[in-house]
C-alpha cells in the first residue's frame, strides 16, 4: 500500500502534478499545489461536475464568497457542534484524532459518540503512536478563524467556510426569484472549503485546504425521499463517467452519531483507495434543518410559496458533497499502473480520455525533411479544440513513455509516409496500437476515441 503512495506522490512531483506547499520552507502540512498537469486533471474534473449537474433545467449556479457573516455559522450549527474528538500524548503533547487512533488499533467506531469512543480507549488501554499515556478527550472544533477589517477582537471574528452549502442556503431565495424556478430545484458551486483537520494524511485525501462541489435539491416536504433516491443513482453514474471503476466503488451508509448534525440521512459514496475504502462523496437529506436554523437567526422569512397549492412552507433539501481534490486523487490513484513491456517496466497513467491532462502529443519521427513543419502545423489545429502537446526530443520509443507516464491517450506521429499521403499514426496509451489515419480527420478520430473508452 505504502509503495504504491509513494510511488503516485513521487510522480505526482516529478511530472508537475502536485508540489507540497511552501516546500522550500520545509512544507506546510495538509496543503498542496496543483502543478501545469495537476491543475488541468482537476479542472477537467470540475468541469465534468459543472456540465452534468449544471447543464439542465432545474439546476442553477452559484459562485458565493468564502468569507460570510459570523452568524451564519451559529445558524448552521457548526460553531457548536462542527468538532472532532481530540486527545493529546501526556508526554509530547502531540494531538491525535481519538476515532483515528482507535481505528488504527483495530477497534471499530462506527456509530460511537465521543464518551462511548473514550470508554473503548480505556478498555483496550490505548495509548499515542509513541507509546505514551493519553488525555481526556475533547471536542476541537475544525473552523479556522481570522478578522475582518482592522479590529482584532471578538466583533470582527470570522470564520473560513468550512463547506460551500452555507452560501447556497443564504442565497436559496435570491437564485429562485432571479432565475423564476419553481420546486423542485438545485444550486451548484464549486469553491475552496476549509477544515483545521488535527490530523492530515494520505496526500489530498485529509487536507486543511480543500475544494467542494455541492449541490443542494430544494424539494417539496414529503417528496425528499423519492429526490434522495435519483440523486443516489445520478451521483454512482457520474463517478463511472469520469472513469472510476464499479467494482472500486462501494456504498456506506451512516449510523447513529455517524451522522453529521444537520443530516437525518447519508449515504456515503466510497472509493477503494490502497489504504481502504475512503469517502469521496457524501448525499444527505438535510430535511429542512439550514433553512429553519437561517429563518430563526437572520428574522427574515426564507419560505416558499407553491402556485399550485396556494401553501407556504420551507423546503427540504437534498444535497450531493463531493470533493473536488478528492476525486482528483481517486483519479490519480485509478491511474497509476505499472507493466512489463518487452523487459521493461512501463508506468502509464490510464485516466479517462476526458480526463486527462493532456489529450494528444504531436510527434515529428526525425527533425528534418519537413516533418517538424508538419507536426506543428497539426499541433496548432488540434490546439483550438484540445489541450495537445509538440515534442520533438529523443527517441520516439522514449517520447511515447514520457506520454504514458502523464496519461496523454493519443500519440500522433507524423513519419516519411505522411509526406507521401497525408496521414500520421495514431498510438493508443493504453494498447499501444497504433493506426494510420488521414490528418483532416484527426479531430474526429480523437473525439469518437474519447467517447468510446471504457474503464477496464
Ligand atoms: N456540506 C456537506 C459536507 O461538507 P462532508 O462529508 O463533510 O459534507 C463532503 O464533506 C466532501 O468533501 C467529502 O466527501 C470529501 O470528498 C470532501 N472533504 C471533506 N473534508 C475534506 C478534507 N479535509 N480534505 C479533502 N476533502 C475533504
Amino acid at each position: 500500500m505504502a509503495d504504491v503512495m509513494e510511488k503516485l506522490v513521487s510522480l505526482c512531483k516529478r511530472k508537475g502534478f502536485v508540489f507540497q506547499s511552501s516546500e522550500i520552507y520545509g512544507g506546510l502540512n495538509g496543503c498542496w499545489d496543483y502543478g501545469p498537469l495537476g491543475v488541468e486533471l482537476l479542472k477537467n474534473v470540475k468541469d465534468a461536475w459543472w456540465r452534468a449537474m449544471t447543464y439542465r433545467e432545474d439546476v442553477e449556479g452559484l459562485d458565493a464568497s468564502i468569507l460570510m457573516h459570523a452568524k451564519v455559522w451559529e445558524a448552521s450549527g457548526h460553531v457548536a457542534g462542527f468538532s472532532d474528538p481530540m486527545v493529546e500524548d501526556k508526554k509530547t503533547n502531540e494531538r491525535y484524532r481519538l476515532d483515528q487512533l482507535l481505528e488504527e488499533n483495530g477497534v471499530d467506531v462506527t456509530g460511537l459518540g465521543m464518551e462511548a469512543m473514550m470508554a473503548k480507549a480505556i478498555e483496550v488501554d490505548l495509548k499515542s503512536p509513541k507509546g505514551n499515556e493519553l488525555s481526556e478527550a475533547r471536542q476541537f472544533n475544525l473552523m479556522f478563524k481570522t478578522f475582518v477589517g482592522p479590529l482584532e477582537d471578538d466583533s470582527a471574528r470570522i470564520f473560513l467556510r468550512p463547506e460551500t452549502a452555507q452560501g447556497i442556503f443564504v442565497n436559496y431565495l435570491n437564485v429562485q426569484s432571479a432565475m423564476r424556478q419553481k420546486l423542485p430545484f438545485g444550486i451548484a458551486q464549486i469553491g475552496k472549503a476549509f477544515r483545521n483537520e488535527i490530523t492530515t494524511k494520505n496526500f489530498l485525501f485529509r487536507t486543511r485546504e480543500f475544494e467542494q462541489m455541492e449541490m443542494q435539491y430544494f424539494v417539496a416536504p414529503g417528496t425528499q425521499d423519492d429526490h434522495f433516491e435519483y440523486w443516489r443513482e445520478e451521483r454512482w453514474n457520474w463517478f463511472r463517467n469520469i472513469g472510476l471503476p464499479e467494482r472500486k466503488l462501494s456504498w456506506h451508509e451512516h449510523q447513529g452519531d455517524e451522522l453529521a448534525h444537520y443530516a437525518s440521512a447519508a449515504f456515503d459514496i466510497q472509493y477503494e483507495f490502497p489504504f481502504g475504502p475512503g469517502e469521496i462523496e457524501g448525499i444527505h437529506n438535510r430535511s429542512n434543518f439550514d433553512l429553519s436554523q437561517h429563518e430563526q437567526y437572520s428574522g427574515k422569512k426564507l419560505q416558499y410559496f407553491d402556485e399550485e397549492s396556494r401553501e407556504k412552507f420551507v423546503p427540504y433539501v437534498i444535497e450531493t458533497s463531493i470533493g473536488a481534490s478528492r476525486t482528483t486523487m481517486a483519479c490519480l490513484v485509478n491511474a497509476y499502473h505499472e507493466e512489463e513491456v518487452k523487459g521493461d517496466t512501463r508506468v502509464v497513467m490510464r485516466f479517462h480520455p476526458r480526463m486527462a491532462p493532456i489529450k494528444a502529443a504531436i510527434l515529428p519521427l526525425v527533425k528534418r525533411d519537413g516533418m517538424p513543419e508538419i507536426a506543428r502545423t497539426i499541433t496548432e489545429d488540434l490546439r483550438k479544440h484540445f489541450r495537445v502537446e509538440y515534442d520533438e526530443g529523443g527517441a520516439v520509443g522514449r517520447r511515447y513513455r514520457r506520454m504514458d507516464e502523464v496519461g496523454t491517450p493519443f500519440c500522433i506521429t507524423v513519419d516519411s509516409e505522411t509526406l507521401e499521403n497525408d496521414t500520421v499514426t495514431v498510438r493508443d496509451r493504453d494498447s499501444m496500437e497504433q493506426q494510420r489515419v488521414p490528418i483532416a480527420e484527426l479531430r474526429t478520430h480523437l473525439d469518437k476515441s474519447m467517447d468510446a473508452w471504457e474503464a477496464v
